[in-house]
């Protein structure tokens, strides 16, 4: 069983860093760091946060009307810890919180070689493989009603 705990945001940082941002330095502002009311999730392993994420209410782009609806960002696992369920046991319990806090709806923008990851996990697509000008990652926009 992973233990997967409400974490500081603090401590999941250099992680999501390290993961989705390493082209940035340790303390560089990361996506997310203004919000207030985001979640962060960790699963931690001997006192170290081996995999995170964090989701935020947020109006889902293709289904405004949905309400509430959360947002999930910077799903990360480390490199050396891939493939043993932490990270679907992070993705578990971020839909869990959301659907906890009132959600309808959780939506992301995924990374196309996580997308099997999360289809696997009850999300769905929308649309087609889109490139962010941003980072020039292929992207997925996926989404999953919350049941009550
Ligand atoms: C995507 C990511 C977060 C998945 O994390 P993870 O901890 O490896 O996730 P899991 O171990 O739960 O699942 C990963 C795979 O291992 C398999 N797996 C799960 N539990 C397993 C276990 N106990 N033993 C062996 N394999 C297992 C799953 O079948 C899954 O396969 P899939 O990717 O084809 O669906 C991780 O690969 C990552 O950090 N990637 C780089 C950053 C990234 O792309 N993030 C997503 C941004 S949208």
């Amino acid at each position: 069983m992973i233990a997967v705990e409400i974490a500081d945001p603090g401590r999941t940082r250099e992680l999501r860093r390290s993961v989705l941002r390493p082209e940035r330095s340790p303390g560089d502002p990361l996506p997310g760091d203004d919000l207030d009311d985001a979640v962060h999730l960790a699963a931690v392993v001997d006192g170290v946060v081996l995999s995170t994420c964090f989701v935020f209410p947020e109006p889902c782009p293709w289904r405004p009307a949905d309400l509430p609806a959360w947002h999930l960002r910077q799903m990360a696992t480390a490199a050396e810890a891939r493939g043993r369920g932490l990270g679907g046991a992070v993705l578990d319990a971020a839909l869990g919180v959301a659907r906890e806090r009132g959600g309808r709806l959780l939506w992301c923008n995924v990374r196309e070689p996580a997308v099997e990851f999360y289809r696997r996990h009850g999300l769905r697509p929308h649309g087609e493989i889109f490139t962010d000008e941003g980072h020039r990652i292929p992207h997925l926009r996926m989404w999953a009603e919350l049941g009550t």
